[in-house]
């Protein structure tokens, strides 16, 4: 299996209870390292942009509002089928569903304070990467 890249947030609901030392060691726990990682505070523009992709959802105003209310750790992670690997550890969107032992299951409030997000596929982590950080920031 090659390694991989994948696309990380420590969400807001999760820096505001000083969860990211906690949630950071699961991530390394199952095999993740972290190449890059900074503390941001959304803008309503950035949180859009970023979000784009769901735009027409009902829920839209409230997951901008829900990203825009503190700041997140956003982290580029590499290893072995990384993008499954951290789908796995974050545990299924609504932490009612997600599985024992999994960040969300841990640490999630609800489906819209889920305390992280992965990307979901090689094209969306390209991506995602690449809208929050630059090259020179990978360091693996
Ligand atoms: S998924 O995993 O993309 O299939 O999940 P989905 O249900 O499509 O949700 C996409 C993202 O929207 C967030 N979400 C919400 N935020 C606020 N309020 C409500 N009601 C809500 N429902 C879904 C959900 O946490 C997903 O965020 P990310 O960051 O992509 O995991």
């Amino acid at each position: 299996m090659a390694i991989e890249r994948t696309f990380s947030m420590i969400k807001p609901d999760a820096t505001r209870r000083n969860l990211t030392g906690k949630i950071t060691a699961k991530l390394e726990e199952a095999g993740l390292r972290v190449v890059a990682s900074k503390r941001v505070w959304m803008s309503r523009a950035q949180a859009e942009g970023f979000y784009a992709v769901h735009k027409e959802r009902p829920f839209f105003g409230e997951l901008v509002e829900t990203m825009t209310a503190g700041p997140t750790v956003v982290q580029v992670l590499e290893g072995e089928n990384a993008i499954l690997k951290n789908r796995e550890v974050m545990g299924a969107t609504n932490p009612a569903n997600a599985a024992e032992g999994t960040i969300r299951k841990e640490f999630a409030v609800s489906i819209g304070e889920n305390s992280v997000h992965g990307s979901d596929a090689p094209e969306t982590a390209a991506q995602e990467i690449a809208y929050w950080f630059s090259g020179v920031e990978l360091v693996g």
